[in-house]
């Protein structure tokens, strides 16, 4: 199997070869031990709705091994139990939609420096790599959510962005499931040790320059409507009991260290939960934003319907579209059919996954009502698998928002099967965030770009596709989608690119 699919694949694309080369079914037990851990790939909906809403199975230990390497300790994603359960209930007002809608001015501000960006690349003419000029704006907007400030990373080489990027050069990738020899490299051990004191102290500045705003402001810390790191703050506030933290020098030093180094810390997760919060809301918006051009960039006539609908909703160009969205964000959710390519983008190319440890407790019942173990199985519900099966998603390698809407000429799409964001207890707590940032960028920008992929000449392919994922942090398009992008729209400078 291996030989037939280019090595740096990620596992979704074995799961989908192995299920159409074998006629699997809906579920399928695949076993490499010891070379990778003994996998349950689970590919229809309500199987995977068992393991994931009726019960929710813990993370599996490996997510662990992976994302401790570059989000610390005891990160939200991966942890269990009562820490998880603390995270998560501390952090989910920040992602309220009330609270979100406050933060949409300062995203289009950070949209606004993308689409002059997008402009000197038209003027340029130059390749460039979508995925990695996206993520540089989604660094930027999740610097607001989560830091409170703007990091500018568009506009300058900033050594934390570049420190999170290079961290997941070194992180192990797909050959998690074809070898296990990369994890044992030094080298690499050691580069991932050398970036991660690069973020922590990057952070830590960080960390310090939002004491000081606060600190000059006088302000008491109230987590209301605040970003991630002031909820962190107050936090640390009500451990104090009651006390007002005095952001003296020696507070802040020692705040820092216990944030951002945290070795002997009693609390050790809060730089754990910044970072993580850094890291899964930067990287899957970056990808999708890039496939979005992407997958436009083959279906013209998709394109055009998406910019009629941003016109009649936000009138006729960035100007007009600026101020409606700042006056009245709730305008985003008329963004029907954009909303439908943004879902049948993640349909295709799913940015993130989970992956679950069995438990002797909890059997699947398959739909004769047999019951099949999971205990000591990673089990797996595989959305790009899901996303590709044409009984749930006829013409299911085409990219068609028609099957989302109301009056589509498709069957609707079952309950379960389109889990991009997953679902259960343990779904996507940005999810509602993500969609509101691509909205903006697709308000901000679709109408005046167009974008031509540029892989080489003779470049690998998966199912006919040069652009395949991934295992990069997470699943990431090949070689960050390369292309040219075209100035279109009423005050576009002539440079056709085709
Ligand atoms: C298109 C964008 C996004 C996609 C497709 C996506 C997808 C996912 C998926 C599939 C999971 C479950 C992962 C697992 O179980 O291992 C997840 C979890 C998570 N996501 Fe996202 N995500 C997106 C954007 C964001 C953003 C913007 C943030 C933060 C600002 C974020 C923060 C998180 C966190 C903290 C978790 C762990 C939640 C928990 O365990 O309770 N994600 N995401």
């Amino acid at each position: 199997m291996s030989a037939l699919l280019p090595s740096d694949v990620h596992p979704h694309h074995y799961w989908h070869y192995l299920k159409k080369t074998y006629g699997l079914g809906d579920f399928f037990y695949f076993d490499v031990w010891p070379v990778g851990p003994p996998v349950l790939i689970i590919c229809a909906p309500d199987i995977a709705d068992q393991v994931t809403v009726k019960q929710s199975l813990n993370k599996h230990p490996i997510v662990k091994t992976y994302l401790t390497q570059h989000l610390g300790d005891e990160n939200m994603a991966s942890a269990n139990g009562p820490v998880w359960k603390k995270a998560r209930t501390m952090y989910n007002p920040a992602f309220a939609s009330q609270h979100l809608m406050t933060v949409i001015s300062k995203i289009v501000d950070d949209v606004l420096v993308f689409h002059d960006v997008l402009s000197e690349l038209a003027e340029s003419r130059k390749v460039f790599e979508m995925e990695a000029t996206a993520m540089k704006l989604s660094f930027d907007v999740i610097g607001r959510l989560v830091l409170g400030l703007g990091l500018n990373s568009q506009r300058s080489s900033d050594e934390l962005v570049d420190a999170f990027r290079t961290q997941l050069h070194y992180l192990s990738s797909a050959d998690t499931f074809t070898s296990p020899f990369p994890s044992w490299n030094p080298l690499r051990q050691l580069m991932i040790a050398r970036n991660s004191r690069v973020i922590d102290r990057c952070l830590g500045r960080i960390i310090d320059s939002r004491f000081n705003e606060l600190d000059t402001a006088g302000e008491k810390h109230d987590a209301k409507g605040k970003c991630i790191l002031d909820k962190a703050l107050h936090t640390r506030q009500a451990d104090a009991k009651g006390q007002r933290i005095c952001i003296d020098q020696a507070f802040r030093k020692s705040t820092i260290h216990q944030y951002v180094h945290f070795p002997t810390s009693k609390r050790p997760t809060n730089e754990s939960r910044i970072r993580t919060f850094v890291f899964a809301g930067h990287d899957t918006i970056s990808t999708t934003i890039s496939m979005i051009f992407y997958f436009l960039s083959h279906n013209p006539v998709i394109r055009e319907k998406a910019c009629t609908e941003l016109t009649s909703i936000l009138g006729p160009g960035k100007g007009v579209a600026v101020e409606r969205i700042q006056t009245s964000p709730h305008v985003l959710s008329k963004m029907i059919y954009n909303h439908a390519v943004i879902k049948e983008a993640l349909r295709l190319f799913p940015p993130a996954n989970t992956v679950r440890i069995g438990s002797p407790s909890v059997n699947i019942t398959d739909s004769s009502g047999r019951q099949w173990p999971t205990h000591d199985w990673m089990v797996w519900p595989d959305s790009y698998v899901l996303g590709r099966d044409e009984r749930y998603f006829p013409r299911a390698d085409q990219f068609i928002p028609e099957r989302y809407l109301p009056d589509s000429p498709f069957p609707p799409v079952p309950t379960g099967a389109w889990r991009a964001f997953e679902r259960g207890p343990r779904d996507c707590i940005g999810s509602e965030f993500g969609m509101l940032e691509i909205k903006v960028v697709m308000a901000l920008t679709l109408r005046d770009f167009k974008f031509k992929p540029a892989y080489e000449e003779g470049a690998p392919k998966v199912d006919g596709e040069k652009c395949y994922q991934m295992l990069f942090g997470s699943a990431k398009p090949k070689s960050g989608v390369p292309g040219r992008i075209q100035r279109v729209g009423n005050d576009a400078i002539e440079n056709r690119i085709d």
